[in-house]
């Protein structure tokens, strides 16, 4: 997709497809009225007959049969103005988005970054048009037959400004939303390949590739027979049932000085989880290919870092293996020593996730790191507490947290915060070990943290349970999203320039 940014007013300029807003009750915009004088009250007729409201979301589109300057003009509805925060933006980007799209039109002007947002600057309005559009025209076709392959026509994205200023911020939203873009759709496709396919060898592979012609990045992968020197027991229990060998994967970007510290992103890569001994039920299994979506965001995360070229040191590791039963499987019950010294009782090898965790968060304070950012999809209970709209943070810091909030709210890629409270730690309590690895019935995302925070004791934490946002779970949608690698990629972008 090409992005084009121009001092001119829609009246003047000729394209495929514009896009403008109506604000709630059948308010016009300021492009929305230079159209609707330049087609004879077009925009407002349709107000009036009640064919757009302005409700937030709805979408309406004219084709303009005399194709004079403008194929087609998409109407989006935008809320009540009082309340068309970042959020609110967002949706309408993506229902207008949606449109355009089915307007099969190969160029469109966007005319939404006029309108005032509450919380957002023009930088923060183009980054996130670049984002939805760039999200409406990804589609997953690896395995699918080339002639199912529906490419979406759209090559061409322009952005107006009123002044030249104001393009040097429309270029570097444009620029920030591309490089976001390219780190979710690697994440989307990792996560949307299948199991069989995207097997840890495979994320180590991609690591390595994210590495070539690029000196400021080096790829370290610690192998099996390491991880027993290292006496990480608790990783190596994951993969014991699998003839898949797991892998731990380190991506060094170095943007700034060798000295200075650098952030680690740690990221759950269970490339199929299907529960080990304590197998799943068989319903939606095959939704555990998505398991491995946390390392995927991570190396997704790690691309965007390279294309913006951030001054920042940044390390992703992701520890990637499969979870199988099998002759040589973790049994619950069974005790294994981590990297840490401490023991862990393993009542539930459906508890995987934490377990490949623990031993990354021990092996990556090597790195002497900043802070610490890990990202899993580590429980089904985070999906139960908070739906599909936000992921779970918890941390050991609270500055930490309010970043990765502030983060999350601006990329439009929100998370909220639960309390990692001790009065949690004893209900891992285990007669067999130090720790077991399960809590009780309740507060399963809290205790799972919990288990963390055992292991991340030395340096600024925080966890990102990705389980109810890192893919869609039906119909046309099904499919990786792509998050959190905006609210990663912000956290980073505000580090690397301290705005
Ligand atoms: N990968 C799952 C968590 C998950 C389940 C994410 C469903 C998204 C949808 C994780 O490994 C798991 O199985 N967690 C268990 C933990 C339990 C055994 C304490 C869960 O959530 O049921
Ligand atoms: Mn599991
Ligand atoms: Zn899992």
């Amino acid at each position: 997709m090409d992005y084009i940014a121009k001092t001119t007013t829609i009246d003047k300029e000729a394209t495929g497809c514009v896009i403008v807003g109506i604000f709630k009750p059948k308010r016009l915009s300021d492009s929305a009225k230079k159209l609707d004088k330049l087609y004879h009250g077009i925009i407002s007729k349709i107000c009036q007959r009640g064919a757009m409201n302005g409700s937030l979301g709805r979408v309406t589109t004219l084709y303009n049969p005399s194709r004079s300057k403008h194929d087609c003009i998409v109407l989006v509805g935008c809320g009540k103005q009082d309340d068309f925060t970042i959020s609110a933006f967002q949706r309408a980007l993506s229902a207008a988005a949606i449109e355009v799209n089915k307007s099969n039109v190969s160029s469109a002007i966007n005319c939404l970054i006029e309108l005032p947002v509450k919380d957002a600057d023009l930088l923060g309005k183009v980054q996130a048009s670049v984002l939805s559009i760039e999200n409406s025209i990804y589609r997953y076709s690896e395995t699918k037959p080339k002639a199912a392959r529906n490419k979406s026509r759209l090559k061409k994205m322009k952005f107006l400004a009123h002044t030249r200023d104001d393009l040097t911020d429309i270029h570097e939203g444009q620029e920030f939303g591309q490089a976001i873009a390219s780190g979710m759709n690697l994440a989307k496709e990792l996560g949307n390949l299948p199991g069989n396919i995207c097997t840890p060898t495979y994320l180590a592979e991609q690591a390595k590739t994210l590495a070539k012609g690029n000196r400021k990045i080096r790829v370290t992968v610690v192998e099996e027979a390491q991880m027993k020197k290292l006496g990480m027991g608790a990783l190596l229990s994951v993969s014991n049932g699998s003839v898949e060998p797991a892998k731990l994967v380190s991506i060094e970007y170095n943007g700034d000085e060798p000295g200075e510290r650098p952030i680690v992103l740690v990221g759950k890569g269970i490339t199929f989880d299907t529960g080990g001994i304590s197998i799943k039920p068989g319903a939606s299994m095959d939704e555990m290919k998505f398991d491995m979506c946390g390392a995927a965001s991570v190396l997704g995360t790690m691309k965007a870092c390279s294309e913006l070229d951030l001054p920042l040191n940044v390390v992703g590791v992701i520890a990637c293996a499969e979870n199988m039963p099998g002759g040589r499987a973790t049994k619950p019950g069974d005790v294994v020593t981590t990297m840490s010294g401490q023991t862990v009782e393993i009542l539930n090898t459906d508890a995987e996730g934490r377990l490949v965790l623990c031993d990354a968060l021990t092996y990556i304070d090597k790195f002497k790191p900043e802070a610490v950012i890990d990202i899993a999809t580590l429980t089904g209970a985070c999906v139960v507490a908070l739906g599909h709209i936000p992921s779970g943070l918890m941390s050991n810091d609270d500055e930490l947290a309010k970043e990765l909030i502030a983060a999350g709210q601006l990329a439009g890629d929100r998370t909220w915060q639960l309390p990692l409270w001790d009065d949690y730690q004893s209900s891992l309590d285990s007669n067999f070990a130090d720790i077991a690895n399960i809590g009780g019935r309740w507060g399963g995302t809290i205790t799972a943290a919990c288990f963390l925070a055992r292991f991340t004791k030395k340096y600024r934490w925080a966890h990102l349970d990705i389980a109810g946002v890192a893919w869609h779970s039906s119909g046309k949608q099904k499919g990786a999203t792509g998050r959190p690698v905006p609210l990663l990629t912000e956290y980073l972008l505000h580090q690397a320039y301290e705005f």
